[in-house]
């Protein structure tokens, strides 16, 4: 992991919720990023612009493609105050990569009351792979701008109960699920979504549902132990050993 600079050199908007920043890139480790990987970020540059302290914490940057050969594409929430030209610092990558099963069919996205930009990191790398893919938005994730997708990317809005048509196929045809969920209480929110699969799905094996899980990130290297979640081998980090866990090891 390294620190690095980027300039932001064009901002999309997608919707009333969602940017599409474009950052050109000095560190070939930032384009190498595996889908799972994501980047610490600052807005500033210690050794020319004033850096923003607001948020305190560096904030966490999922890319979700690149652009060019220099430019990589993340996507942020609209309340992201940014400006064509500011120069950001990075340290990335951070955490590892997702851990896909070998074989894959089908892998099914969930978002819930969260942007699902952790999530879409992994569409270009599993479609490339001919894997089906199905995106589940339930709760406030429903108002999430899919028509940046590619069409290939079956995309369902859960109604208010978290259920939708046809979920026990769903459910039970899928080799691996991944899951992203609001901060506020992420091992409370991956509860609810469990209820919800399990009641189709009793007995999940190991590695078949991940919570990808985004705590605050202080150090993001291992150093503070602020993103510590209990497993049922003992004690991971999230910066290091996540973000993706396996949410029946999970205590
Ligand atoms: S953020 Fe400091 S140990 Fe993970």
């Amino acid at each position: 992991m390294k620190d690095s600079r980027a300039r932001i050199e064009r901002i999309t908007r997608v919707n009333a919720h969602t940017l599409h920043v474009d950052l050109a890139v000095e560190d070939d480790a930032v384009k190498l990023m595996k889908p799972g990987q994501s980047m610490l970020v600052r807005v500033g540059d210690m050794h020319g612009e004033q850096q923003l302290w607001t948020p305190y914490l560096r904030e966490q940057w999922w890319m979700i493609g690149t652009v060019s050969r220099d430019v990589v594409r993340v996507e942020l929430p609209f309340t992201a105050a940014l400006q064509t030209g500011q120069t950001v610092q990075l340290l990335a990558p951070v955490g590892q990569p997702y851990r896909f099963r070998r074989n894959l069919g089908h892998v099914l996205l969930i978002a819930y009351n969260a942007m699902p930009s952790p999530l879409v990191t992994m569409v270009p790398s599993l479609l490339k792979n001919n894997v089906n893919l199905t995106l589940v938005l339930m709760g406030t994730a429903r108002s999430y701008d899919t028509q940046t997708l590619p069409p290939e990317v079956e995309v369902i809005r859960a109604d208010d109960a978290m259920e939708w048509d046809a979920m026990v196929r769903t459910i039970s045809e899928t080799d691996q699920t991944f899951i992203v969920v609001a901060q506020d209480d992420e091992l409370m929110r991956f509860h609810e979504v469990l209820d919800v699969i399990q009641k189709r799905r009793p007995n999940i094996a190991e590695n078949v549902l991940w919570g990808v899980f985004r705590p605050p990130l202080p150090c993001g290297v291992g150093a503070c132990d602020a993103c510590a979640l209990r497993v049922k081998d003992g004690i991971k980090l999230v910066c290091v050993d996540g973000p993706a866990f396996d949410l029946t090891q999970v205590k």
